[in-house]
């Protein structure tokens, strides 16, 4: 300690004089700060502002120039700077409006001494906190504080200075509380940064909601125009839940569903604001010593420089040899040359490609400080971020802000303003592991994407087959070879004149694997692109169920039972989740065999569980099951849905299973079959097939009464059933679908190959934005 310290400690009194140690002290510090900045680049430097000594040698009563209170243009980066310095020092709570101090003693003999201790102990640590308002607010300013009896004090009366009082101020923060909007940021950080603070506000205001469900719900609210689905489901569980999620979980759920979806793509790779906070490396500037840093997920310093032609075109000649010239580049785009994909950037400074360059940001935990740097574009430092860009105190509207990149070899960071589009020659090859991460992650509004492109090629379908227009839409049958070896593999082309696609998958002959590929073809022919076909396969089927399901509102849809335990099971309660979310509440997976379910269990369910608590799922394996009858016979009459996703060959139960248990009366219930595809397989007994009221649902009519062994046993005809096509017809779309009286909607489903193309081609494109897959150029 110092002994000016030691002096106000005891005697702090607000006297001109302690303005002119103020003054000398400034003097003294903007030294140091000078001294600071000629420090050599190896030399460490203190978190924020100039380290002139305390009491324990480490901490810092100054802040940077910059961030010394000027006015009321740098109020916000003030308060901010000053409320981090007070922290750092262990000195928050004296300006804080939740803080009592303790009962004033003044003299050691007229209490107890524990209390004049405490006291003492107060003033002096109050009186430090003083100091430091001090010491860091212009010469000009000082009067605005003097007199004031306590470091709160000072506070406020800079507070009101700049910020105003009373019912207005409160006014003021309600409506912003209030009215705020996903809308009104360039991205979901942003809006977090902002809603969190206008919730600081209100505290700080002492407004408190009627209601803490007010944070989450108007969290919500704020979030439904762009993240519709994601709105729903949060409102759907919230009325369901026995514990409302926190604001916190939601911030987590939505930057996660965000992450996964291209519709906002800086504040999804931005990490939610006001979290665990990393302990930020020291890294100098980008010219310090030529040193590299050792890792390249190193932050940049609160007053990193960029270099001065930051803003600069590259000059031809530092174009890199054998790149496209910069003016071919997307716009905005500065210095560091992306390439196709936004996971690969060429650096021009060092001349490299940067294959794994993540965005600024990215999986990373930022403090708040940091994240208004990271947010700014023009903007290389907090302090330089314009006035009328600031949204308050801790965060920074600027608009046109998207991604910080930072090159490990030049030590820079530079802004990507957009993605470059995927170059139309390039073809993209999509491993059956891609596909199942892509498909894996999809958000519920890119299923909802996925969805509408099936329903309208359903839809094409069966609309040209009431016209007479030549067709668009080829599906010949399909071929199939049988090797020596007894390798079966089936080729299924499609056309839908736009795209052509042909799926081969091969049945090994010893029982073993199943390996499938989809490829896609331009028009002229060109290949645009292979994925992996056997998850993709399984979503398709599974999304072709869910275009009838989705629309079968008068439904109950609480209850769902799904027969197997392969991917097409899965895909079923995954689909069935991620479209219907706020009606499902129980899932059973019933299967012959006990390990495959228990497999899928292990794997599933706590995926599921995590992202649906709300949701109870359970297993029912008929082997080794006691009294397997009995329970799924409780488990079927109970049920609202089922799906069966097996290759059996005789039914799975009886139709009397489905009655109620209780009183006997009948429930709708929603049936589909998806498994059988041979005319001697069956799922359902043909009671049960022909429980809608003379009306079967099918992808096909004609592949249906060719290939399905429940409509062959039950001698159905083609005017029985009705194609799901004729449901999404352009201009008699269907938004619901009627059940008559009595009766269950059941559909039947083959696969065709348009499913195929629509999906296929969908994903490709999905995957080539999120950066999946491998691109091959100049095919
Ligand atoms: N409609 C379409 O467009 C389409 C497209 C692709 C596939 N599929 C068909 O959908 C079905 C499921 O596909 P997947 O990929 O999920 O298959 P998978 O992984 O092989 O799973 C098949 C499931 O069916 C069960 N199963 C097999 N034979 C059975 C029988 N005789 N009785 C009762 N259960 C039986 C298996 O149970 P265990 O564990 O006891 O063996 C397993 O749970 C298959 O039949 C497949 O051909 C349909």
């Amino acid at each position: 300690m110092t002994s000016e310290e030691r002096h106000l400690r005891h005697h702090w009194e607000p006297t001109l004089d302690a303005v002119q140690l103020v003054s000398n002290r400034r003097e003294f510090a903007d030294r140091n700060s000078r001294d600071v900045q000629n420090q050599t680049p190896n030399e460490s430097r203190p978190p924020m502002g100039d380290n002139v000594g305390s009491s324990t040698g480490t901490t810092s009563l100054h802040l940077p120039a910059s961030m010394k209170l000027t006015g009321e243009d740098n109020w916000p980066l003030f308060k901010e700077a000053i409320e981090n310095l007070l922290d750092v020092n262990g000195l928050g709570k004296f300006i804080s409006v939740r803080t009592k101090p303790p009962k004033q003693v003044d003299d050691e003999d007229e209490s107890d001494s524990a209390e004049y201790t405490k006291w003492k102990e107060w003033k002096a640590n109050d009186s430090k906190a003083k100091l430091i308002l001090l010491y860091n607010i212009d010469k000009s300013l000082v009067g605005l504080i003097l007199g004031k009896k306590t470091a709160k004090e000072m506070m406020d009366s800079l507070n009101q200075r700049y910020e105003g009082s009373g019912w207005v101020t409160k006014y003021h923060a309600l409506v912003e509380f209030y009215t705020i909007k996903y809308d009104d940021f360039d991205s979901l950080a942003e809006f977090i940064v902002a809603y969190k603070n206008a919730i600081e506000k209100m505290e700080a205001l002492k407004i408190h909601p009627q209601q803490p469900l007010h944070y989450t719900m108007l969290f919500i609210a704020a979030l439904s125009d762009k993240f519709g689905m994601w709105a729903e489901r949060q409102r759907s569980l919230a009325r369901t839940a026995t514990r409302p999620a926190s604001l916190d979980d939601l911030i987590a759920n939505i930057s996660d569903e965000a992450r996964h979806s291209k519709d906002d793509p800086s504040g999804a790779l931005s990490p939610p604001p006001s979290v665990d906070v990393e302990p930020r490396p020291n890294i100098e500037s980008p010219t310090a010593n030529n040193e590299r840093p050792n890792s390249e997920h190193i932050e940049p310093p609160l007053d990193f420089e960029p270099p001065l032609d930051f803003d600069r075109e590259p000059p031809l000649d530092e174009q890199p040899r054998g790149e496209q010239p910069l003016d071919e580049q997307p716009p905005g785009l500065e210095r560091h040359v992306q390439e196709k994909r936004a996971k690969r950037a060429y650096c021009v400074s060092c001349q490299e490609n940067k294959e794994d360059w993540k965005p600024y940001g990215y999986e990373k935990r930022l403090q708040r400080s940091q994240i208004s740097w990271a947010l700014g574009t023009g903007a290389t430092s907090a302090a330089q971020a314009p006035t009328n860009k600031r949204k308050d105190t801790r965060g920074y509207r600027v608009r046109g802000s998207r991604t910080q990149w930072y090159c490990p070899t030049s030590l820079s960071y530079y802004t990507i303003k957009e993605s470059s589009p995927i170059a139309a020659c390039v073809m993209l090859l999509l491993p059956e592991k891609d596909v199942s991460q892509l498909l894996h992650c999809l958000t519920s509004t890119q299923c909802q994407e996925l969805l509408n492109a099936l329903t309208s090629a359903l839809g094409a379908f069966s609309g040209e087959k009431t016209t007479s227009c030549q067709p668009v839409i080829h599906q010949p049958i399909r071929s199939h070879i049988v090797t020596k070896a007894g390798n079966a593999s089936l080729f299924m082309p499609v056309s839908d004149t736009s795209t052509t696609a042909i799926k081969v998958v091969t049945i090994s002959g010893n029982g073993g694997d199943l390996n499938g590929i989809i490829n896609i073809f331009s028009p002229e022919g060109r290949l645009m692109g292979l994925l992996g076909a056997v998850e993709a396969t399984a979503f398709r089927t599974a999304l072709a169920t869910m275009s009838l399901f989705t629309r079968c509102t008068s439904l109950r849809r609480t209850r769902v039972v799904i027969f197997g335990s392969g991917n097409q099971a899965e895909w079923h309660a995954r689909l069935a989740l991620l479209l219907v979310p706020e009606e499902v509440k129980t899932i059973t997976f019933i299967n012959r065999g006990r390990q495959r379910l228990e497999k899928l269990s292990r794997r599933l369910l706590p995926q599921l569980q995590q992202r649906y608590p709300n949701v109870y799922i359970n297993i029912l394996p008929k082997e080794g099951t006691e009294d397997f009858d009995g329970r799924l016979r409780s488990e079927l009459s109970a049920s609202d849905v089922i799906f069966c996703c097996t290759p059996s060959t005789e039914p799975l139960f009886p139709h009397f299973y489905l009655q109620s248990t209780d009183n006997g009366a009948f429930k709708p219930r929603f049936i589909s079959m998806i498994g059988s595809y041979k005319p001697h397989m069956q799922e359902i007994d043909s009671i049960t097939l022909l429980s809608g009221g003379g009306r079967i649902y099918v992808d096909s009519k004609e592949a249906c009464l060719e290939e399905s062994g429940e409509l062959i046993k039950a001698n159905v005809r083609a005017e029985q059933l009705v194609e799901i096509g004729e449901l999404f017809v352009p201009q008699q779309k269907l938004e619901e679908v009627t059940v008559p009286r009595g009766c269950n909607v059941v559909f039947k489903c083959v696969g065709m190959g348009i499913m195929d193309l629509v999906i296929g081609r969908k994903l490709l494109d999905i995957a080539s934005e999120s950066g999946f897959g491998n691109q091959i150029d100049g095919f």
